[in-house]
């Protein structure tokens, strides 16, 4: 029921001669119909990028405006990258609360912009490691939950992925094992269903944080796990395509 999806996120890195050569190889190397993919280069290098991915993977924006149009300075609309090809957009990626002071209403706001374009919103929660030796880490993310889905409607949350991305296994090489995922995950989707009946069934929920193709599979194997939003090992073609056959056949 629910197809496993493994996004890449690029974050700020590249140039367009580089970002073409990882696309190049990751459509030749992530060749598995069991899972979907997708990339998110950075704003400049979407419309580079997005020729050459063909139909077998999507391309995705690292963040969109809460707003349609007009007077806002930097900011790129949902329809704008639409225009340019995107499928998938993340919001409340935990770099952006953190450096952009993005609140979680916020972030509610983006990602019903982003459908209000057809977009898919993967939204970003997690906590800090303070948070989580607090034991606070299900109460933080069920307020970035509540925050998020105030924006929403009922409907609009089943079109949403969520991806849950401690903030300390970020960059970090620290996955969080993959009791602590399934844990969190589980949580997660309770939580989902408390908000529209059924919902917790179908929304896929993603786990980011130091995913390397030597722990993949064993994350991805938690009955809650759907999928992974990769970064550091995403730059890697190979890295990348490891971890998505990791992903093969642990959708439902
Ligand atoms: P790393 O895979 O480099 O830990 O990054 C995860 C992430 O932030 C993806 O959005």
């Amino acid at each position: 029921m629910r197809k496993a999806l493994v996004i890449g996120n690029w974050k700020q890195n590249g140039s367009i001669a580089s970002v073409k050569a990882l696309a190049d190889s990751v459509v030749s190397s992530c060749l598995d119909e069991s899972v979907d993919v997708a990339v998110c280069p950075a704003a400049l290098h979407l419309p580079v990028v997005a020729p050459l991915l063909g139909d077998a993977i999507a391309l995705g924006a690292q963040d969109v405006s809460e707003y349609s149009g007009g007077a806002y300075t930097g900011q790129i609309s949902a329809a704008m990258l639409v225009e340019t090809g995107c499928q998938y957009v993340l919001v409340g990626h935990s770099e952006r609360r953190a450096l952009c002071a993005e609140s979680s209403v916020a972030v509610g706001v983006k990602a019903k912009s982003a459908l209000g374009s057809g977009l898919t919103p993967v939204v970003c929660v997690g906590e800090t490691l303070d948070e989580r030796k607090a034991n606070q880490t299900e109460a933080v993310i069920f307020e970035q939950l509540d925050g998020f889905f105030s924006a929403l409607g009922s409907d609009e949350l089943t079109q949403c992925v969520i991806a849950y991305e401690p903030v300390w296994a970020i960059g970090s090489g620290l996955s969080a094992s993959a009791e602590q995922a399934g844990e969190v995950h589980a949580a997660i989707r309770t939580k989902l269903e408390s908000y529209a009946a059924g919902s917790g069934a179908v929304i896929r929920i993603l786990y980011g944080g130091s995913v390397k193709p030597g722990n993949a599979a064993e994350i991805f194997a938690q009955p809650d796990v759907d999928g992974g939003l990769i970064g550091g090992a995403a730059l890697d073609a190979a890295d990348f395509s490891a971890i998505v056959s990791a992903a093969s056949g642990s959708g439902e």
